[in-house]
């Protein structure tokens, strides 16, 4: 005869062992799957624009032609690109934008900051269950700790280390590294770097000091170098450039209507965010003195149309010191050009021109990268990484300041044969693609196989 104490017992047993299964089966997935399905699934996460992020957009078309299912962290600010929507794999999840308001800039950004840790935590919470968690740094703050906390949901990590976030900082705050903010940002930069399970880089040379000054292993580090999208492709032999820009509604009619490639009038184009670390006036500063040339020395000197794409807060006194001025020989023309006339623009000019100098002196520029890819010869304002890239007199030439970007200039313009040289050197560059650098240093993490 069973007495009442055990009946209880053995009901309470039977309770716990009917609960096993719901906890094995429901709440436990619950909480640490949330609703993944059978794909592998990978979380992109940047903190900026995502429109304004071809790296990140690249890593989420790679990993969706793989088979992955891509979930994309980011603000939407611009329109996203086409090619982004309209894949299957690919779910965008947009952070919510802080709007700034009056106030000290500290209490702002502490404010921002604090925001931007609730949405971050509320998003990896929808997502948990992923497989890799691929970051962007930087922006680190907050993103990186919070990052590393998410690995306990068995999330690998991995960074990919675009620039320093500190040095970036350090730029903006005037130059001296012992700003408090910028001290505790490099702290959390190198404190939280070494719990990446995966580190990627976009040059050797950023490897190079992860390891030497952040102490990471180099074994376990595959540099990734950025590469042009598909849609920057050199114009091919059989277009007809010269109709091509009398035809093209974009451009038609920013020409001088003396203009005439045949006579070997050139085209080169830049493009800035209009920010200080990219001194625009140089450029202007070196297209006066090839009008001084022209009006001195040269009369045979080219004419030279200059494009300066996109927009940035020094923009209007750039434009003010374009009109201020009577050109000649030159003329400069300020455009914001959508995704799909930006790549046409560049395969319709000569050659590239690069400004942008870079604050850890580790990263690459992309528009150098798009315009090789356009086929386009760079001149470029040099810095020690650019080597990786852009070598002078074979894919491009390289100044250190106004002066020898004019005499760059002359060279670029007046000289068919170093014309032919550095196109036949870009051409070159312009066949190496992001899939299979992708393929290699993601298969070398065997992240893919
Ligand atoms: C989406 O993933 C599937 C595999 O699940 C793959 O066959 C397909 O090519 C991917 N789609 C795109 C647009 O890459
Ligand atoms: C912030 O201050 C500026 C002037 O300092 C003012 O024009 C603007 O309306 C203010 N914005 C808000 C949201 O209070
Ligand atoms: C990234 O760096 C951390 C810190 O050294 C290291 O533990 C991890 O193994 C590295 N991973 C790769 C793939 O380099
Ligand atoms: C990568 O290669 C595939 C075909 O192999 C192509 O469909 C795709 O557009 C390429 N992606 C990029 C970004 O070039």
């Amino acid at each position: 005869m069973i007495e009442e104490s055990h009946l209880k017992w053995v009901s309470l047993l039977i309770a716990v062992y009917l609960t096993v299964p719901l906890l094995g089966y429901i709440l436990i997935p619950y909480l640490l799957y949330g609703n993944r399905s059978t794909k592998k699934r990978v979380i992109l996460y940047v903190l900026g624009d995502i429109g304004h992020s071809p790296r990140m957009c690249y890593h989420a078309l790679s990993f969706s032609e793989h088979g992955w299912q891509v979930e994309f962290c980011g603000y939407v600010e611009d329109a996203l690109p086409r090619s982004i929507v309209e894949d299957p794999n690919i779910t965008v999840h947009a952070i919510p934008t802080y709007r700034g308001r009056n106030g000290s800039k500290l209490l702002s950004m502490v404010r921002k900051v604090a925001l931007q840790i609730f949405a971050i935590t509320r998003q990896l919470w929808e997502l948990r269950g992923s497989d890799y968690l691929l970051m962007q740094n930087p922006p680190t703050i907050p993103i990186l700790p919070l990052a590393m906390l998410y690995r306990f949901t068995g999330c690998k990590l991995i960074i990919d280390w675009h620039n320093l976030g500190y040095s970036i900082l350090q730029m903006k705050f005037g130059g001296s590294f012992w700003h408090p903010i910028i001290v505790i940002h490099y702290i959390v930069e190198r404190l939280f770097a070494k719990f990446a399970t995966y580190n990627l880089t976009v040059t050797k040379a950023m490897k190079n000091y992860l390891v030497n000054s952040f102490g990471l292993s180099s074994k376990r580090i595959a540099v990734l170098y950025d590469r042009p999208a598909a849609q920057f492709q050199p114009l091919p032999e059989t277009c007809d450039r010269d109709r091509m820009l009398k035809t093209e509604s974009f451009i038609k009619d920013l020409l001088p209507s003396d203009f005439d490639i045949k006579k070997g009038d050139k085209l080169i184009v830049t493009s800035t965010s209009f920010t200080a670390d990219e001194d625009i006036g140089v450029l202007l500063g070196a297209l006066k003195i090839y009008e001084n040339s022209y009006e001195k020395f040269d009369q045979e000197l080219p004419r030279i149309m200059c494009f300066i794409t996109g927009k940035g807060p020094l923009k209007q006194k750039y434009v003010d010191q374009v009109m201020a001025y009577e050109w000649h020989r030159c003329k400069v023309e300020f455009l914001w050009l959508s995704a799909e006339d930006y790549p046409k623009l560049l395969r319709l000019c000569d050659y590239g021109v690069s400004l942008h100098t870079s604050s850890s002196g580790l990263d690459l520029p992309m528009k150098i990268l798009d315009m090789l890819g356009s086929g386009l010869p760079v001149i470029a304002s040099n810095y020690p990484v650019l080597d990786e890239l852009l070598q002078h007199n074979v894919n491009g030439l390289k100044f250190i300041d106004r002066r020898e970007l004019h005499e760059s200039l002359i060279f670029a313009v007046k000289d068919s044969e170093i014309y032919k040289t550095l196109r036949k050197g870009a051409l070159i560059e312009a066949e190496n693609r992001w899939n299979s650098s992708w393929e290699s240093a993601i298969g070398e993490l065997k992240i893919i196989q």
